[in-house]
């Protein structure tokens, strides 16, 4: 038995913040409440420390199988657990695609030697071509929880609303990766000032936007439900938030760096703040933070995109992506939290119950009977964000050299430490 003693217990599911105790037994929540003596294997005081249930990260690119020597699942793993991550979703875009049972079963059982529980997504389109459609239900029977082509978007509308009501009918969530090819045309930042001064080809934000819009009215006229990966603008947040207003079933994430930077970050010329969608301009980012405010926004994602350094070296050729699993709560602590701009309820709202909700994943929750998966940081330390020392294997942060404030000191996944201590 493990006892955590005085930890302020967050919940959002119980409407609980309170100074209490946690007892976990064979993985499992025994007992949370003030003052807990009993005999126990290991105590560990949690004074000053936040308990929340693990977080979950809906948008993860593990690179296995395929492109291990940027990440595989176990390293991917190792640095969700330093992060406080206790589960993620992996994204489909590996080699060969996951768009097969046979490459679920391999992510399956390569995911019982991790740190962390690991959910499957399989693309929408065989190979993500963006011309048939998997056949979801033989993914679904293999364990698939999600579908998408993230990474690149259903090309056809006529696609991606038979992908929704097959993925619908049979209970998987569909994300879509809004991106307009044809707009987007390879560009390595935002479309704007920052692109012209420095004779970059930019992403005009009409590509989300207009993606944005056909999965909404798609799901308006099909009565399907839909999840919008990655927003990054100001007009994608607005069209979400009427098309609410209107009870289309639509969700939608994004991700600390499109709230905490923007595309002045470019001027490096430093392929680590590239990714897609890009970092756009600071009224996008203020959108961003009052979506977040008035629930608009439902999840906050890493998309954590591991690309080695010999691929970001260069500017202008280097892939698009950046990791984020071992910044992303300390990034949204500094950030929203740490400015009074949101509060704990609304951490563990957006981190760990929205997304499991989505994906219709147990867990979420702090209460006895649950699996323990827990993870509990000191909200006001500050440390310096060093990639060398991160758990992943790559390096391309956008968070790197910053001062955040909260950090990670312990990860709890069914009752064992996977981090910390
Ligand atoms: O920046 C990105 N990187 N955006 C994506 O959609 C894909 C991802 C990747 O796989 O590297």
């Amino acid at each position: 038995m493990l006892l955590f003693k005085n930890a302020r217990v967050v919940d959002y599911i119980s409407i609980t913040d309170k100074k209490q105790d946690i007892l976990i037994n064979a993985g499992e929540i025994l007992a949370i409440s003030e003052n807990i003596e009993t005999e126990v294997s290991k105590t560990i005081d949690c004074e000053g420390l936040v308990a929340i249930p693990g977080l979950f990260d809906m948008h993860v690119h593990a690179r296995d199988p395929g492109q291990t020597h940027k990440e595989d699942l176990l390293t991917c793993a190792e640095a969700a657990a330093a992060g406080g991550v206790t589960g993620f979703l992996c994204m489909p875009n590996t080699e060969p695609v996951i768009d097969s049972a046979e490459t679920i079963k391999y992510i399956a059982e390569k995911a019982k030697d991790c740190k962390v529980k690991i959910y499957t997504s399989c693309a929408i389109t065989k190979g993500q071509k963006g011309k048939e459609l998997c056949d979801f239900a033989v993914l679904a029977k293999a364990g698939a929880v999600a579908v998408t082509d993230d990474g690149r978007p259903v090309r056809s509308a006529q696609l991606m609303g038979e992908a929704m009501i097959a993925a619908n009918d049979l209970g998987l969530a569909i994300i879509s990766h809004c991106e307009d090819l044809d707009i987007a045309c390879g560009g390595a930042m935002n479309a704007g000032i920052v692109s012209i001064e420095l004779g970059v080809r930019g992403i005009h934000r009409v590509s989300e936007n207009i993606i944005t819009s056909r999965e909404i009215d798609l799901a308006r006229d099909l009565y399907g439900k839909v999840h919008i990966a990655h927003v990054s603008t100001k007009e994608a947040v607005a069209k979400i938030r009427a098309a609410k207003a209107e009870n289309i079933n639509v969700t939608c994430e994004t991700a600390p760096h499109y709230f905490a930077l923007t595309e002045e970050a470019l001027r490096t010329r430093d392929a680590d703040y590239r990714m897609n969608p890009p970092l756009r301009l600071q009224k996008d980012a203020d959108a961003i933070i009052a979506a977040i405010q008035d629930k608009t926004i439902d999840c906050i994602i890493t998309d954590h995109a591991p690309h080695s350094p010999e691929e970001k070296a260069d500017f202008r050729t280097a892939p698009n992506g950046v990791i984020g699993l071992e910044t992303s709560l300390a990034a949204t602590l500094t950030f929203l939290y740490h400015t009074g701009k949101i509060n704990l309820f609304d951490i563990v709202r957006l981190m760990c119950v929205n997304p499991r909700k989505i994906l219709g994943i147990d867990g979420g929750k702090l209460a006895v009977g649950e699996s323990a998966d827990i993870t509990l940081f000191d909200p006001d330390e500050e440390w310096h964000v060093e990639p060398d020392k991160f758990k992943s294997k790559s390096r391309n942060s956008c968070f790197k050299n910053m001062k955040l404030k909260g950090r990670v000191k312990y990860t709890i996944v069914d009752g064992e430490i996977v981090y910390g201590g």
